[in-house]
Formats: C-alpha cells, sequence, structure tokens
C-alpha cells in the first residue's frame, strides 16, 4: 500500500509517500518533501507560532503536489481522486504548535472527504520513533567492525532487524522521554523531562550564548574544536531511581557562568561552553536509557527526533553500550530523517493502520503516550 503522509506540527511542512506490502518489516521512502519556515525563526531566536502557522498554510499544498509527483506526473486534482495510486492519507494531529497542527489536520481531512481516502491520525512522538523503520535505516551491527566510526554512521543499509521488545529514546526540541514497546501499538511510557527537552536546552543555551535558532546543531559543530571538560555543567538527575530527566539547571548552569562577561570575551570561550554542554546532556540521555536497557532487557534500542542527529550522542551511546549491553541492537534513523518530516508520520500510519472517521480528528496540541 502507499500512503500520503502530512505533518506540520511545528515549523516544518512536510508531506511523503512511503510504500510497503502487508508484512514487510520496513518501509520504502517514495518522496519526502520538506519545507522549513527556520530561517524565518532564526530572525526571531525562536518560534513565534503565528508566524509558523501563516508560512504552513502557504506551503501544504506545493509541498503535496511536489511529494506525490513521483507517482502523478501532473495537477493534484485531477488525478487524485480516480487513481488507486494511494491508499491511505496519514497526517499528524499533536502534541504541536495548535495553528501549525490546524493547518495539516484540515487539508487531510479535506483530502480524505473529497477524494474518499482513509485518513489515519499519528502521534507526532511515535512518528518520530517510526522513523527507524524506514529504509534505509543504519543498524548497528557496526559495533562488530573494527572501522572508521564516521564511514559506518554513513552506511546504508536496507534493514528489517528491528526486534521488539524494544527501548525507545525519545529526544527532540519539546521531548525527551523513554518508552517501552512491546510490539507495535504496545506503548509504555517509562519516564520524561520534568521541564525542559533536551533539544529546547541546547536551543535555550545557544540563545544565551548569541547563537541562531536552532543550536543544537550549531553547538554540536563547535563542540568540535571545544574541550568537554573545561566547564563542569550539572547532570541533573543523572542517577535518580527512574526514567526521568531535567535540564532547566543546566541551562541556568550556563547562564551563571556567561552573565556579565564581555561579548569578546565570551566568544573565545563559546566552543568550550559548547562541548562541555553537549557532554553533559549526552551524560545524562546515555545513562538512563542504558538504566532503562538494564531494566527492561530489550533486544533493540531505538532512537528518535531532532537531537538524534548529532553524532557524539550515537556515538558514545554505541560505545557505552557495546560493553554494557552487548546483547542490544541500537537502530537510529538517517540523518534528514531525525527531524521533523512527514515520512515517519506515514510509516507510523502503516504499522499501526487504525483509520477514522474524518469528523472524529481534531488537532490535539497536549497529545502525549496514550
Ligand atoms: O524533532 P525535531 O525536528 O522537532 C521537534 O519535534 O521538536 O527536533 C528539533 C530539535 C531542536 O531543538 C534542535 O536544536 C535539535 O533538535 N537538533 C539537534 C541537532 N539537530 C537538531 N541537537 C543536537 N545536535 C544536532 N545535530
Ligand atoms: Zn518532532
Amino acid at each position: 500500500m502507499r500512503i500520503l503522509g502530512i505533518e506540520t506540527s511545528c515549523d516544518e511542512t512536510s508531506a511523503s509517500i512511503i510504500e510497503a506490502k502487508k508484512g514487510n518489516k520496513t518501509v520504502t521512502l517514495v518522496s519526502n518533501i520538506i519545507s522549513s519556515s527556520v530561517k524565518l525563526h532564526a530572525k526571531t531566536g525562536g518560534i513565534i507560532p503565528e508566524n509558523a502557522a501563516r508560512e504552513q498554510i502557504k506551503y501544504i499544498l506545493p509541498v503535496i503536489k511536489q511529494a506525490l509527483s513521483p507517482i502523478f506526473s501532473s495537477r493534484l486534482t485531477s488525478h487524485f481522486p480516480s487513481s488507486p495510486s494511494i491508499d491511505a492519507i496519514a497526517v499528524t494531529y499533536g502534541p504541536g504548535l495548535i495553528g501549525s497542527l490546524l493547518v495539516g489536520v484540515e487539508t487531510a481531512k479535506t483530502l480524505s472527504y473529497v477524494f474518499k481516502k482513509p485518513i489515519v491520525p499519528v502521534n507526532h512522538l511515535l512518528g518520530h520513533i517510526y522513523a527507524n523503520w524506514i529504509n534505509p535505516v543504519i543498524p548497528n551491527s557496526f559495533r562488530d567492525l573494527p572501522h572508521d566510526e564516521k564511514e559506518m554512521l554513513n552506511q546504508e543499509v536496507q534493514h528489517d532487524k528491528i526486534e521488539f521488545p524494544a527501548v525507545a529514546l525519545l529526544v527532540s526540541g519539546g521531548h525527551t522521554d523513554l518508552i517501552l514497546m512491546k510490539a507495535h501499538g504496545s506503548i509504555k511510557w517509562l519516564g520524561g523531562t520534568r521541564d525542559d527537552a533536551a533539544g529546547e536546552a541546547l536551543d535555550k543555551i545557544g540563545r544565551l550564548l548569541g547563537l541562531s535558532y536552532p543550536a543544537g546543531p550549531i553547538i554540536e559543530q563547535l563542540a568540535k574544536n571545544g574541550n568537554l571538560k573545561a566547564y563542569k555543567f550539572p547532570r541533573p538527575m543523572i542517577g535518580t531511581n527512574d526514567f526521568d530527566f531535567s535540564f532547566s539547571g543546566l541551562k541556568t548552569a550556563v547562564l551563571q557562568e556567561v552573565s556579565g562577561i564581555k561579548y569578546q570575551v565570551l566568544r573565545k570561550k563559546i566552543p568550550d561552553i559548547a562541548a562541555s554542554v553537549q557532554q553533559a546532556i549526552c551524560d545524562v540521555l546515555i545513562r538512563k536509557t542504558i538504566k532503562a536497557a538494564k531494566k527492561y532487557k530489550p533486544k533493540s534500542i531505538l532512537l528518535g527526533g531532532g537531537v538524534v542527529a548529532n553524532e557524539e550522542l550515537k556515538r558514545q551511546l554505541i560505545l557505552n553500550t557495546k560493553y554494557e549491553l552487548p546483547d542490544t541492537e541500537i537502530f537510529f534513523p538517517k540523518k534528514f530523517l531525525c527531524t521533523d518530516n512527514a515520512a515517519m508520520i506515514a510509516t507510523a500510519a502503516f504499522f499501526n493502520y487504525k483509520p477514522a472517521p474524518v469528523n472524529k480528528i481534531t488537532a490535539n496540541p497536549e497529545l502525549y503516550f496514550d
């Protein structure tokens, strides 16, 4: 079957087509179009929700049209209704910014109603985890290979080895959660952040350092030239007997370090601060993920969310689990599928295929794990 996915929960407008047969263990990407208003938000140092939604209104139809172009050569309206090529529509219905979600949800409902296609509402958080089932994915079998790590991280493998139970670490701009998956559709939330998400902390710290939005990828680049031991930033809740996180103290610690410093002086310290902050976040995420894996003994650890684009996080997690959890495989999506995209939404719909009546689907900004 072919599923058209639509994702507009935050600042991206994305449409994608995935393809898979019943019983398949992975899906194939046919198209994945992403239009981002990130440049607009870089100017304001963060997302202004109304600006994001206004951009999405402009781009939603062109983006869908482009995503459909590999299977329809011409106009959306003349081909969509009669063609059997699209079997269902999947759309993010939460969590996210209400104005942004509404753009995707109402567009998907209209297409579903007019063209009589089933519609599957998808939880954005689950979508991030489902990016792991999209070909190409990168397996962790390279733990056995003594090759250069970079080469291994770039390896592309058609992969269908994800086995349950799985522990999933979702780490994005809005969420940091640990989840236990016993099967597709069987989800148990283990814990999450009590304040800022890891990506949110990176973005807020970036703002303190005068970096552009989103700061996560910039901090990763700056950290390459910094000393990760230069600052002893706190590792909040690293040793607590639960699966919760807290990152707002880290932001406060950086604020104390930089307040009152002239920019000329601060500029020279930024790489060291970036490396030390990144390490503090990696340490906490890795420790808590290993703790969950030791308790639930999963066959797989799945990573998902924008912060998983960070190579250092993946490298260190793989290195640590190699000794502590030798029987657990680690999976993470290809870098371009870590941040928001519609392919992950369509994939989640394929593996949890539950169409809903159009009039029952509403955007839910506060949606969490069911
Ligand atoms: O999953 P995502 O695209 O959107 C949400 O659902 O929140 O995640 C965006 C977050 C931002 O906070 C951004 O700074 C962070 O992911 N991020 C990174 C990297 N790329 C994006 N954080 C660390 N290293 C990166 N390379
Ligand atoms: Zn996201």
